[in-house]
């Protein structure tokens, strides 16, 4: 027995040690956590359960037969993030280089199947040369035995990819399914192909940093949800993010009480839009505005910036806000903006979290760019979003709603519960200039005409009360109410029920 004991914990020590003490001191060097510090950091103190700490790899080539550490290379558990369950795998570069082989998988695939079966989300932290080299095929179909998980638990538990190292290859594919990738800045990079491939086949000359960093994917590819400074802050916001999170598809979003009095009025709001409609403004100071103690995790901050999107809560309870920017490119739908904001639109309707929809948008981004890129296509992800979530949805529009991203932009006709507008409201099938100068194409050349005409136009259909006399919205309010008015729509769809028709799933246009 005392054997035993003893050589158990002779396994243990192995486990924990991983790589060794070299490879860990390497691992710091890069600025790096270890695997087994980040879960430490993630979860309440005391409150991680590690299992398979014994799972070796079954290689023999290579020379493998006599190189096995404990746990090969990902520690793998559950614990509570401020007091809730969650379920982690987490990949340690120092075994190994984080790399995958076949009993690593298993280890993967354990948590993701018992975190689907009692509804908890999953956290993964992916630090790792790819698929174990020594072991070809069986790495190979370990890595779709993870990717067929990753499908099965979409939309029934939260996903969230934390990529704190190197993620390469096909290996890029598992966080891509998932819900949100977080990155960190300087230690952490994916691509498909890496800078080597690319050279040859390109001829493109690209550092790993360009090709897939944590600035590249945040700012241009749009891969990257969040970017932060280092681990530790990558690892605190984490665990701020899952708070806004329910634990499944099953359950409500958490509550968490608040002091900050669902009454407040903001009359600051009352001035936010400018006189004149070309003025832009920041949409993100009504979003503050609105939400409880101004605590906004916003999304993508670095991509798309004409669309803001993020999480928040409104008397304790957690918001989805996506919101038109005037800011940039003032406010129009664009080929990113609407695959932004469409997978958001659905990852809230999965997760049962209320949408609440800032507008004002003048309508889509014209151009060549965005034709041939297919606007057509990628505008319609947004308006199918909205239209077939069925989770609560509250819109307010300040200023501009023309043309067709009035209806997209979760309009009465895609079944917005409450549609409020401000009295700054503009909801007409195009701004009063363009509008004149269609209807009268050819027959006016005087520019006192072209105004007053213009005037006429906006007198009569830029304002909310031709939306208003058919009911396309509920009321129009004062801005500085926006908050309770809001809050009051919410707590009355807390009991929605609507189902749409029974299919195998839709097709919504990818
Ligand atoms: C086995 C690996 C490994 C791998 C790294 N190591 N990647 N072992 N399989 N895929 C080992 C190294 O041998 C080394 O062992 C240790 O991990 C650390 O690696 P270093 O190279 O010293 O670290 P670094 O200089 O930081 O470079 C990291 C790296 C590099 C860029 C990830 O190791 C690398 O290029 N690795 C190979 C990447 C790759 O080609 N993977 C397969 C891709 S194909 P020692 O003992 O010296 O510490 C793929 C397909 C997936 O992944 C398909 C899914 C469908």
């Amino acid at each position: 027995m005392h054997d035993i004991i003893q050589k158990l914990e002779d396994k243990r020590a192995s486990a924990r040690l991983g790589g060794g003490e070299k490879r860990i001191e390497a691992q710091h060097a890069r600025g790096k956590l270890t695997a087994r510090e980040r879960i430490d950091i993630l979860f309440d103190e005391g409150s991680f359960e590690e299992w398979d700490m014994f799972v070796e790899h079954r290689c023999t080539d290579f020379g493998m037969a006599d190189n096995r550490i404990p746990g090969d290379g990902v520690v793998i558990g559950y614990g509570t993030i401020n007091g809730r369950l969650a379920f982690v795998f987490s990949q340690d570069f120092t075994v190994f280089g984080g790399s995958l082989s076949e009993a690593h998988a298993e280890k993967i695939c354990k948590v993701m199947d018992q975190a689907m079966q009692v509804g908890a989300p999953v956290i993964g932290f992916n630090d790792s040369g790819g698929a174990r080299i020594q072991e070809g095929v069986a790495s190979l179909g370990g890595y779709a035995e993870v990717f067929q998980r990753n499908v099965l638990a979409s939309g029934v538990v939260p996903q969230v990819s934390m990529i704190m190292g190197p993620c390469a290859g096909g290996a890029v594919y598992s966080p891509a399914m998932t819900d949100f990738i977080f990155m960190v800045k300087d230690s952490s990079y994916m691509f498909v192909t890496g800078p080597d491939v690319v050279k040859t086949v390109t001829h493109e000359t690209v550092t790993h940093e360009e090709l897939g960093g944590a600035q590249t994917h945040a700012s241009r590819s749009g891969v990257a949800d969040c970017v932060f400074e280092n681990d530790v802050e990558a690892l605190l916001q984490l665990r701020c993010f899952m708070d806004f999170l329910p634990a499944s598809n099953r359950e409500m979003p958490p509550v968490r009480p608040t002091r900050d009095p669902v009454e407040r009025a903001e009359s600051s709001l009352d001035t936010l839009v400018p006189d004149n409609p070309n003025r832009p403004y920041d949409m993100r100071e009504l979003i503050l505005k609105v939400l409880d103690e101004e605590d906004f995790f916003e999304i993508q901050p670095d991509f798309a910036g004409n669309i803001v999107i993020g999480l928040g809560r409104i008397e304790g309870s957690t918001v989805g806000i996506v919101a038109n920017q005037p800011l940039v490119l003032a406010g129009c739908l664009d080929i990113d903006s609407s695959r932004k904001a469409a997978r958001f639109v659905r990852f809230c309707d999965c997760f049962n979290i209320p949408i609440v929809t800032f507008v004002d948008v003048p309508g889509f981004l014209p151009g060549t760019a965005q034709e041939y890129g297919g606007i057509i296509k990628h505008g319609a992800k947004l308006l199918f979003a909205y239209a077939e979530a069925t989770t609560p949805k509250v819109t307010v529009i300040t200023r501009k709603a023309y043309g067709g991203a009035y209806d997209v932009m979760s309009s009465k006709h895609l079944r917005g519960d409450v549609n409020f507008a401000w009295p700054s409201a503009e909801i007409a099938v195009m701004g009063p200039k363009g509008a004149v100068e269609i209807i009268f194409r050819g027959s006016l050349e005087d520019p006192e005409r072209i105004a007053a005409l213009t005037e006429e136009y906006r007198e009569t259909f830029a304002n909310p009360f031709a939306a208003g006399a058919r009911g396309y919205i509920d009321d129009i309010i004062m801005p500085r109410n926006t908050r309770r008015r809001i809050a009051r729509s919410l707590a009355m769809l807390r009991g929605k029920k609507r189902e749409n028709p029974w299919r195998k799933h839709d097709n919504i246009p990818l």
